[in-house]
């Protein structure tokens, strides 16, 4: 299943004179997608990644708006006055992404009503809508039909919002797990799991998210999620800021569901992501052959 457009902008953006991008399907409804855009608008030659899904999250649900008619804000301003501070929060060697996420949830819930550019793939049950991509930031809105999924998976050296425009949504958030005294893993030293590692998540939050209601993750808070659309389906908004481009993505886990230990909310899963495995050996079957 393809997930994201392969228009990074429209056409007619000036910005962008080229795109290379290479894709890879970590999942139906999951996939990591690179790109690397030759942008002259800025002056600057710039390095781009942008992922799937991504998707979002955190337990606590920023408040709705009801003053949203006066408060209403266009995509441009949204980009304008979050860029600025995207880019001073990557830059800082003690970065507060909670109050950025904060802020981001809260344009995010005035922003209007986005042009449909080009959703995708056609009969898809989760299809993405590319709108926006100004380093560090990139927005998507994903339109999912009723009860369909976006699997847990993480957002390494990303953080992200995600607001509902329409229907609802059910956001589940982990994080990776580790008994007291125990200190194998580091996300932001990208300290993980091995392939093919079980390893413990452990569930924090479990909301269901109506029109107008957002969550945000950071890059070691809620960093793992799925994505549940309601009876009725959902629109979301979606926007992620990326720290290292060389190393951002999404990455899905194997998970049965369960709870192996529910007082605690641990579960056990392992990097999960077939189709590495079918590149992998039709790359060794042609190396070898
Ligand atoms: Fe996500």
């Amino acid at each position: 299943m393809q997930f994201i457009r392969d228009q990074l902008f429209d056409a007619t953006n000036e910005e962008v004179c080229s795109v290379d991008s290479t894709e890879r399907e970590l999942d139906p409804g999951v996939i990591l997608r690179r790109r690397t855009a030759f942008r002259f608008g800025l002056g600057a030659l710039t390095t781009l990644l942008c992922m799937s899904p991504m998707n979002v999250l955190g337990q606590e649900v920023a408040g709705e708006s009801e003053k949203l008619n006066d408060e209403a804000i266009e995509l441009e301003t949204l980009i304008a006055r979050l860029r600025p501070e995207a880019r001073r929060m990557i830059s800082s060697d003690v970065p507060d992404e909670e109050v950025y996420i904060k802020r981001a949830i809260e344009e995010l819930t005035k922003l209007t009503e986005l042009e449909t550019n080009r959703f995708g793939p056609p009969g898809s049950p989760i299809q993405s809508d590319y709108q926006a991509w100004v380093f560090p930031v990139s927005l998507y809105q994903f339109r999912m039909e009723p009860n369909s999924v976006i699997h847990i998976h993480d957002h390494r050296d990303v953080n992200g919002a995600i607001s509902v425009r329409e229907g609802s949504a059910r956001i589940r958030s982990f994080d990776i797990f580790e008994e007291e005294g125990e200190k194998r893993w580091d996300v932001l030293a990208g300290k993980l799991p091995e392939k093919g590692e079980e390893f413990l998540i452990q569930e924090k939050g479990d909301v269901v998210l109506k029109e107008r209601q957002g969550v945000g993750l950071t890059r070691t808070r809620d960093n793992f999620h799925q994505v549940e659309a309601g009876p009725d389906g959902c629109l979301l908004y979606d926007l992620f800021t990326y720290f290292k481009l060389s190393a951002a993505g999404s990455h899905r886990v194997a998970w049965d569901g369960k709870h192996f230990d529910p007082n605690r909310k641990l579960c056990k899963v392992t990097w999960f992501s077939p189709d590495h495995e079918k590149q992998e050996s039709k790359q060794s079957e042609e190396d070898n052959g």
